[in-house]
């Protein structure tokens, strides 16, 4: 069991051979969202290109060699979407084909496809944090905290000056998570038919050195 502080708690790159771990946690701890409805194969393989993308990164918190948490954030996403279909675009559509004959699926598919388009506006960073997950028992320790120092640096090095998040509006510990750790809400939207919060931080608030000017995004 992990303890606040715990020094034997890595936080790392993620690398393609943690994407099972990882989706492993996707599926079981992000119950509301979509793509754990697809699966963790499904989510084993985007998580296995996701690294490999320009547009994508992410950290994970191991202890003793097992995965007990991981960020996942695109500088661009529709870039990261084009990363990962072009690695795993075959694989993918294979996995997904038994979805074709399911409406509900398949529209809900289709707005996280169009969903890019969806956030795209000027008053809104491109810089994203897509998904962030501690395992139950390691909670509460500041793991998921260190997670996103690590994205906030990691941005911050790609010349990001501000980052947003979306999060569902009922979901009570992401929410708090988020403010504490500085972003401030900024908007909401209805995503997948629910409320989503959006959330935005300045960068130079929490990262010593982080380049700031007028633009809300900038970086590659
Ligand atoms: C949200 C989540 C990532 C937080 O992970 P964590 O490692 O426990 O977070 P931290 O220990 O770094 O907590 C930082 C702050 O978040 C807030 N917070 C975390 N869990 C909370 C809870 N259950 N209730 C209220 N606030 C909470 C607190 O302000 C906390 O600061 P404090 O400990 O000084 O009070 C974790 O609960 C989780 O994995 N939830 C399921 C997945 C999810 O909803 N992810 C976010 C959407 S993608």
């Amino acid at each position: 069991m992990a303890e606040r502080g715990d020094v034997n708690v890595v936080v790392r790159p993620m690398r393609p051979a943690d994407a099972p771990s990882v989706a492993r946690l996707h599926v079981s701890q992000i119950t509301a969202g979509f793509l754990s409805t697809l699966g963790p194969r499904v989510l084993t393989s985007i998580y296995r290109a996701l690294p490999r993308t320009r547009a994508g990164f992410a950290f994970v918190a191991e202890r003793d060699g097992e995965v007990i948490g991981f960020i996942t954030c695109a500088t661009r996403l529709k870039k990261l979407y084009r990363g990962i279909l072009w690695r795993k675009g075959w694989l993918l559509s294979l996995m997904l084909l038994r979805y074709v004959f399911n409406p509900r699926v398949l529209q809900k598919m289709l707005q996280t496809l169009f969903y890019p388009n969806k956030v795209d506006r000027p008053d809104l960073p491109e810089a994203e944090v897509l998904s962030v997950v501690t395992a139950p028992q390691a909670r509460g320790l500041g793991i998921a905290s260190r997670l996103m120092g690590r994205a906030f640096e990691e941005f911050a090095r790609r010349g990001h000056t501000h980052a947003k998040v979306l999060v569902g509006a009922d979901l009570v510990p992401a929410n708090a998570y988020y403010r504490k750790n500085g972003f401030r809400l900024a908007g909401t939207i209805r995503h997948h038919d629910q409320p989503e919060n959006i959330y935005v931080i300045d960068l130079a608030g929490v990262v010593p050195g982080a380049a700031n000017d007028a633009r809300r995004s900038g970086g590659e």
